[in-house]
């Protein structure tokens, strides 16, 4: 059986331009096709068991991003099965899907927090858009941290670079969170890496991906934009990650972690980010 089979998995593609599978387990999208290639990166050792977060794709971080001291590293969004709540087909209408999370017993015995996590992911003529957005449906004020932990596929990282961050503050959580400035107009990554940049702007080029291709990453309020490779060593140390597979990724993940969100009763938080590759 072909790993990707062994999970639930719903399928959208609007006609030959583009395609997406997005896994129930943590809605992970799985596979992004824009122009004829997929653009997200995913391991060849990714476990697809309904349990373990997938190692690649887009994982949907919620409701903590990192460590944690309540439950696992980055929450239990991408390691929880979601509701299939809408699905659209028509390439003349919208092609799209929409799934939901809400608070059960079982997110309740980690987090005792009641909410309603929106998530739809739409192949649009010239991109794909993932709309993510949170309702408080408790009684009590609710805080979390939330990211798309997207992984972007490339052919060689040393070719690669980021655009929008010069001049940004960033915390380097390789260097114990300890606080920078970026300077350069072009990031690159050579090393291990692992930087959350703070007050982004809303597009970021990331160029040199797979096939050449310049991806355009936009993003609605998710002020933080993480920069994460695990280069070599740490890459050895993961069990659901090639040894080489380091030099075949880069992730450039939208959030808002450096502050929590806050909700009171009923309100709704709305963030989104577009992929489209130039
Ligand atoms: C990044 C974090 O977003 O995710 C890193 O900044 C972390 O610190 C990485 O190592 C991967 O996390 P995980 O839990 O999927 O191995």
């Amino acid at each position: 059986v072909p790993k990707e089979e062994r999970q639930e998995q719903v399928v959208l593609a609007r006609q030959l331009e583009s395609s997406a599978n997005v896994q129930l387990h943590g809605a992970t999208v799985t596979s992004l096709t824009l122009n004829g290639c997929d653009r997200l990166f995913l391991s060849e050792k990714a476990v697809f068991n309904n349990k373990k977060a997938i190692r690649g794709g887009i994982p949907v971080i919620f409701p903590q991003f990192g460590p944690w001291d309540l439950g696992a590293q980055h929450g239990f969004a991408r390691t929880t099965p979601w509701v299939l709540t809408d699905k659209q087909t028509d390439p003349k209408k919208e092609v799209l899907c929409t799934f939901e999370l809400e608070d059960d017993l079982e997110t309740r015995s980690i987090w005792n927090h009641k909410f309603k996590v929106k998530y739809t992911v739409a192949l649009k003529k010239k991109n794909a858009v993932f709309d993510f957005s949170v309702t408080n449906t408790g009684l009590a004020k609710l805080e979390f941290t939330c990211l798309l932990h997207t992984y972007f596929r490339v052919d060689d990282i040393a070719n690669v670079s980021i655009t929008g961050l010069n001049g940004l503050e960033y915390v380097d959580k390789i260097r114990g969170g300890a606080t920078f400035t970026e300077d350069r107009d072009l990031v690159t990554v050579g090393e291990n890496y692992d930087r959350v940049y703070q007050q982004t702007p809303n597009k970021h080029e990331i160029r040199n991906t797979i096939d050449g291709a310049t991806i355009i990453l936009e993003k609605n309020n998710f002020p933080d934009t993480v920069v994460w490779n695990p280069w070599a060593e740490k890459a050895k140390q993961m069990s659901d990650f090639g040894d080489d597979e380091y030099t075949k990724m880069i992730c450039v993940e939208a959030g808002h972690v450096s502050t929590p969100v806050t909700l009171q009763p009923e309100q709704t938080f709305f963030a989104s980010q577009s992929i489209a590759v130039k």
